[in-house]
């Protein structure tokens, strides 16, 4: 089949900076503060402080060069979700399902440390490890947020998925997910 004139995208390149995280020269760049994550976190109480004394810190960024989000297309993106603890609850991402929920995506951690957590709407729940140079699988379905359990360092990941995928919010403001992720005397706990 002869692709039309509108789905012929020309082939390009973007480049990466696979210590910092970041994109040169996004399209999109989106910034996450301290204060994006209310009804987020276990205690309340600890994000306003982080918000109020703390100077509302970045919690994370993702940088961008969208495709069209047609089937066919794959989108990608890097992020930086930086270390810190709110209470004593890892940062992590919102966390989202895909708007098309039949859809999938990749992680490559490419530096740092932490998990990403998933979920099913059944009331399944899975964490991987994400260290440098190990993928992640999210198969459709699953909902996923990423976690940086270093004390120091930011968690930067690679993802890929179907551009038509979105994302779907839902019930994880409210809901969050089944476990989550704490930091007590140096360890890390999933609870
Ligand atoms: C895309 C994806 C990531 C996240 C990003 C921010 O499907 O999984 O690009 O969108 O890590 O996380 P959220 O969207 O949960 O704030
Ligand atoms: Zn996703």
């Amino acid at each position: 089949m002869t692709p039309s004139t509108t789905a012929l995208l020309k082939p390009f390149g973007v480049a990466l900076e696979l210590d910092t995280g970041r994109m040169p020269e996004p399209r999109n760049h989106l910034v996450r503060r301290a204060s994006d994550l209310r009804g987020y976190y276990a205690d309340a109480a600890a994000l306003e402080r982080l918000i109020a004394d703390g100077g509302d810190p970045v919690h994370y960024e993702v940088f961008e060069v969208p495709v069209p989000n047609q089937p066919g297309h794959l989108m990608y993106c890097i992020s930086t979700l930086q270390p810190g603890v709110v209470g004593e609850e890892c940062f992590f991402t919102k966390g989202h399902y895909h708007a098309v929920p039949g859809t999938a995506e990749v992680y490559l951690c490419l530096r740092g440390e932490g998990y990403l957590v998933m979920k099913t709407a059944e009331g399944a729940f899975a964490a991987e490890r994400m260290t440098r140079g190990r993928m992640v699988y999210v198969p459709p379905h699953w909902a996923h947020r990423s976690v940086n359990t270093s004390p120091d360092e930011p968690l930067v990941s690679f993802c890929v998925y179907p551009a038509e995928a979105g994302h779907n919010y839902g019930d994880i403001a409210v809901e969050g997910f089944p476990k989550r992720v704490y930091r007590r005397d140096g360890r890390c706990v999933i609870e």
